[in-house]
């Protein structure tokens, strides 16, 4: 049975609790980040810290967490839960004040934070010798995509979707353009450039994105940040998907086209191993 981390507490996960009234379970109130363990280790937590105050503080949540202290708690679970590979999941909400109500609860609630650790193959795994079917959806998310809020109902229904129609996940578009997958960042390659949609308020700002862009940097590789149609998508000669577990994830089928060859492309391939090794050295 996992240990989990419960508002100060480290406790068996059958004895954790949050109140019914917590925002976070009544108005989708709180944002959440997914740091991956790889050799009991965690991959780019500062970049995760950085985005969690970020949303924090879109959201106007004044919550005071010290990103050292969020890191003994990381490390604790990995270390009391024998964490070789997977992820840490945490989540902060707006706190749950006596009653539910519009209106922010007052000043001085406590926000509630919660982590825990999740066991998952993340290096060799099968998708990255086969790669990813996915199918294209409308984007019907709301407009602040950039905060990482626990509102997942939409991508959860689209992956479910994906699902039904014999695929892996979803490219969401909005307008003739895809904005990112379900739960990670979308690119494809075209006559040896990487196209990826830029950073606003439509996409999560990735940290695996912007260390796979770092990566492909250093190998000298052209990116172009824009946005590309799902036109593009289908004729280009390579895809893939990015996110804090997949790392590089090969997409080679969208809406039953294959992609290329239909199997994982030399790029991806590459940014992968890359990113594994430089994120293996950087790891905490
Ligand atoms: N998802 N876009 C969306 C909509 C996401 O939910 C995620 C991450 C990403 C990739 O971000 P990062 O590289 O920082 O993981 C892009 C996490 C992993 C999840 O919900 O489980």
């Amino acid at each position: 049975m996992r240990t989990v981390y419960v508002n100060g507490e480290y406790v068996p996960e059958n004895e954790a609790t949050v109140s019914i009234f917590d925002r976070g379970f009544l108005f989708a109130d709180g944002v959440y980040e997914v740091t991956t363990v790889v050799d009991g280790k965690l991959i780019g937590f500062a970049g995760h810290m950085e985005r969690l105050q970020r949303s924090l503080s879109e959201l106007k949540m004044n919550v005071d967490i010290d990103p050292d202290e969020l890191l003994e708690i990381h490390r604790e679970l990995v270390k009391r839960n024998d964490l070789d590979q997977g992820m840490i999941y945490l989540q902060v909400t707006r706190g749950a004040p006596d009653d539910r109500d519009f209106a922010f609860p007052p000043e001085g609630t406590e926000p509630t934070i919660v982590l825990f650790t999740q066991v998952k193959q993340v290096i060799g795994t099968s998708v990255e010798t086969k790669g990813l079917k996915v199918i294209s959806v409308e984007d019907l998310r709301w407009g602040r995509r950039d905060i990482k809020t626990v509102q997942l109902l939409y991508p959860s229904l689209a992956k479910m979707e994906a699902k039904a129609r014999g695929a892996d996940d979803a490219w969401m578009v909005q307008d003739g353009f895809v904005t990112e997958g379900t739960s990670n960042n979308a690119y494809i390659v075209k006559d040896g450039k990487i196209i990826t949609r830029d950073l606003s308020t439509d996409i999560l700002h990735g940290i695996t994105r912007k260390s796979v862009l770092a990566c492909a940097k250093l190998l000298q590789m052209d990116v172009e940040e824009r946005p590309f149609t799902l036109e593009e998508a289908w004729n280009a000669d390579e895809a893939f998907a990015t996110s804090a577990s997949g790392f590089t994830n090969p997409i080679v089928e969208i809406d039953g086209k294959k992609i290329g060859t239909g199997k994982p492309g030399p790029v991806g391939d590459r940014l992968r191993a890359l990113y594994i090794e430089e994120n293996r050295k950087s790891a905490i």
